[in-house]
């Protein structure tokens, strides 16, 4: 594997690599993506043999120009067609019926394909020197958190992975909104940055109420159905604001290494790690302060509950996953 700074001649060895069949880490400005050449079955075989992840399980197809979605996707509603042309690129994905070019390795057998135009200089160039569908998946291993930098992709991976994009830290940090067009009401699937009311004003459409909790009863092709997923290894539990000082008070004196993220500033001899109380610079920094924080190898990891909000919805979601790796031990077995 190498890590290559971007210049002309980096994204050119990249789309070589992709043309190959070799898998390319790129950044976008969500998480850095674990790019194949989303026409090539063999390439796709090595994207989940080096994630790690079940072959129902569909991926992302990333593309540059909206020029491409016609290949892709069999009929584009009016209403997704506004959010793409308003919203991308962006950190939005678009869950749409597929075409006959979206395989069943893309699709995970199902009739719909996930696309998106992510908007980071990097990813764009390379996707449109590729000139072609890039399935991309998070670069992390299945069930891990997110990588939102070139070294945390790196530390995941050794040499299933050809070239790793060094694009610099993720702006947005958490994954794209996704918006379901399959169904006959639109739904969202995940929830993102790109917020329901955003979309609903965009689209000039209701998004079926409910919104993704109700993925939570659904198949493992939905996002949400594995509750294990975006957890640092380290149990994650998440706590009030008024029950913070007594829960990390209790466990330090029973002895246990605790580790913080929280809104305050730090107390005693717990790591902490003071979180912002802006949304958005909350998203960008969270999957690596949860990286930071597991990497104390501590018996636990306290996180200040977050306000409610929309704003707040996608952080919340992750902060769920996160934390219901100790209500699932047996989603442990994804663990690296
Ligand atoms: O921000 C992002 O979306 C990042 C960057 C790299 O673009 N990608 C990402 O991919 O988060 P991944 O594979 O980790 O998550 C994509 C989610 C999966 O949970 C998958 O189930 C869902 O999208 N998905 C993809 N295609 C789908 C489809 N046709 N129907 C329902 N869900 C789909
Ligand atoms: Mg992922």
């Amino acid at each position: 594997m190498k890590i290559l700074a971007p210049s002309p001649a980096a994204i050119s060895e990249a789309v070589e690599a992709l043309k190959q069949g070799a898998l390319v880490a790129f950044p976008t400005e969500t998480v850095y993506g674990l790019g194949a050449s989303a026409v090539d079955a063999n390439a796709l075989k090595r994207l989940y043999a080096a994630k790690g992840r079940p072959a129902e399980h569909p991926v992302i197809v990333h593309l540059s120009d909206t020029d491409q979605l016609s290949e892709w996707v069999s009929h584009i509603p009016p209403a997704a067609m506004r959010l793409a042309q308003s919203l991308w690129p962006g950190p939005m994905t678009l869950i749409l019926p597929r075409s006959v070019r979206a395989q069943d390795a893309v699709t995970g057998g199902q009739n719909s394909v996930g696309v998106r135009i992510p908007n980071h200089p990097v990813a764009l160039e390379l996707l449109k020197s590729f000139g072609d569908g890039v399935a991309a998946p998070s670069a992390n291993k299945f069930g891990q958190l997110s990588p939102t930098n070139a070294t945390d992709v790196a530390s995941e991976f050794r040499d299933e992975l050809a070239i790793v994009l060094d694009g610099g830290p993720c702006d947005v940090g958490i994954e794209s909104t996704i918006i379901d067009f399959s169904q006959e009401q639109p739904r969202i699937l995940r929830p993102g940055m790109i917020l329901p009311e955003q979309i609903e004003l965009i689209a000039g459409i209701k998004l079926q109420a409910g919104l993704w909790a109700s993925s939570k009863t659904e198949s493992t092709r939905v996002p949400g159905g594995l509750p294990s997923h975006y957890a640092p290894n380290t149990p994650l539990e998440i706590v009030s604001g008024e029950k913070l000082e007594e829960s990390v008070r209790s466990r330090l004196e029973s002895g246990k290494r605790v580790c913080v993220l929280s809104f305050r500033q730090p107390e005693r001899s717990a790591v902490w790690v003071a979180a912002s109380n802006t949304a958005n610079v909350y998203a960008r920094q969270l999957y690596s302060n949860l990286r930071k924080l597991d990497q104390q190898r501590a018996d636990v990891i306290l996180v200040e509950a977050v306000p409610t909000g929309s704003d707040w919805d996608g952080i919340s979601d992750r902060l769920r996953r996160a934390a219901s790796k100790i209500a699932n031990p047996k989603d442990g077995q994804h663990d690296k």
